[in-house]
């Protein structure tokens, strides 16, 4: 951990012990220390978009505010490989291995899978091998919703590093052949790392909703369990996101307003001392219709780049932050709020007071050259232990016997059925046999 870092560290004596001894435990925060993002290199603009379907430039750019988009571009870029990238660049600026992560939580509407979760690829691929895994379906939401979660594990003690991140290939779920969605999305991803700490500030509040009723204003309706997929749900495009956009407009418009006021009064904070909003980035209109005019939080206060990236869902606000903080306009005092919704429906919003050093850390070289080094020896682990369960598996018999041995008595045992079940007839004994 960096030297201007040193206050980010695991509070002594730990709280997950079971002994707390005489001492009263330290209070604990929960503070971001690290942030990274990756967007793929490919730009689509709304002019490309003229020639896929009946669109304009300004007809986008007069409605959402966006002007151009990442879309992957080739098979190798999947929503995990965009998390990692956003993982490495988090832990770099904190300046923290893998190896410390308590949890891993990617919050992800365009999952690698149904199942596995992305979040354990990408734990796998960073090396960290302590943590736990998993991914959070909240929509949009949902990267503030990790940052609610991974705060709560903090406070409770369960962890001291969680890293969160949002990431997104929603270019793979989108309709291109329907204009009504196709021109909001964009792929990337965006990554933030949380750390106990005995500094005031961090995470302050949370607070987040949901009103199922709306669940079918935005929906991805095929594949699951109420549409599995047959030849028919793909034939009628059931496996692309529909949406109907007005609902959600107005949707949208109500609920950042109202979570952006809860929040900064759960957090003892009055609208005027937020310093910086970031929020959600769907559509200019509903930041400008809700922060801006309901909330009367000035445009210079409100941080937006969705002209360049779209709405890349659970992404949108990690890759806002690092912008925002590279622009210089996120500074260590100031309290921040992120807001965010999304399909399910799903809102949700954070105050933050920031403490992080935001100015770029020299680092070493060998620093580098270890990280590389750490990221290569996870890789070889991973095949390592690929290998190794398949050999395993193939001679040592079945996975409960308690201990080795009695894992090769299995496996020897089971040989033998088999081949007395299967030897010819000439090798069996026959009754005679016993006679004698
Ligand atoms: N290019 C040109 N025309 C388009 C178009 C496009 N890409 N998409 C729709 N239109 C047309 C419609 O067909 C409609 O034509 P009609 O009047 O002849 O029927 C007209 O433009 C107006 O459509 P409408 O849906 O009323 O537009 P809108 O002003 O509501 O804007 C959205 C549409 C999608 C931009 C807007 O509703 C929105 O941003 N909603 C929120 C969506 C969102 O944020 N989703 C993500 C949530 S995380």
């Amino acid at each position: 951990m960096s030297d201007s870092q040193d206050s980010f560290v695991k509070t002594e004596p730990s709280l997950n012990g079971t002994d707390p001894g005489d001492l009263a435990p330290a209070r604990r925060y929960a503070q971001i220390i690290g942030w990274g993002m990756y967007v793929p290199e490919r730009v689509v603009t709304n002019v490309d978009l003229e020639q896929i379907v009946e669109t304009s430039d300004e007809w986008i750019r007069s409605r959402t505010g966006i002007g151009e988009r990442r879309i992957v571009s080739s098979p190798k870029e999947t929503t995990a490989s965009l998390a990692i990238r956003a993982s490495r660049a988090a832990l770099q600026v904190a300046d923290v291995p893998a190896s410390m992560l308590d949890m891993v939580i990617c919050a992800t509407s365009s999952p690698e899978y149904q199942f596995p979760a992305t979040a354990c690829l990408v734990q796998d691929a960073l090396g960290a091998h302590r943590a736990g895994a998993y991914d959070l379906s909240a929509a949009c939401s949902g990267f503030v919703y990790g940052l609610a979660m991974a705060r709560g594990m903090i406070l409770a003690g369960d962890a001291d590093y969680v890293l969160v991140m949002g990431s997104e290939t929603l270019s793979r779920i989108v309709d291109w052949t329907d204009r009504s969605t196709c021109i909001l999305f964009g792929d990337g991803a965006g990554a933030v790392l949380l750390a106990a700490s005995e500094e005031p500030g961090g995470v302050l509040s949370c607070a987040l909703g949901s009103d199922g009723s709306g669940s079918d204003l935005l929906i991805l309706p095929g594949g699951g369990s109420a549409i599995p997929t047959t030849l028919e749900t793909v034939a009628s495009r059931q496996h692309f996101v529909k949406m109907d956009g007005k609902g959600v407009f107005r949707f949208a418009t109500r609920v950042m307003a109202e979570a952006t006021r809860e929040v900064a009064a759960k957090a003892g904070l009055s609208l005027a001392e937020i310093d910086v909003v970031i929020p959600h980035q769907a559509n200019s209109r509903i930041i400008q219709s809700s922060v801006m005019r309901q909330l009367k939080i000035p445009e210079e206060k409100v941080f937006m780049n969705l002209e360049r990236y779209g709405n890349t869902s659970t992404a949108s606000i990690p890759i806002a932050l690092c912008e925002a903080i590279e622009a210089g306009k996120v500074t260590p005092g100031q309290n921040l709020v992120l807001v965010g919704f999304g399909a399910g429906l799903t809102w949700g919003a954070t105050a933050i007071k920031w403490c992080a050093p935001v100015t770029k850390q020299p680092s070493p070289w060998w620093k580098a050259a270890r990280r590389r080094a750490g990221y290569q020896i996870a890789s070889a682990r991973s095949v390592w232990r690929r290998a190794a369960r398949r050999v395993y598996a193939a001679t040592l018999g079945p996975a409960d016997a308690p201990t080795l041995r009695g894992r090769l008595r299995a496996s020897i045992d089971a040989g033998r059925a088999v081949w007395e079940e299967r030897k010819p007839d000439s090798l069996k004994p026959s009754p005679d046999d016993d006679e004698g």
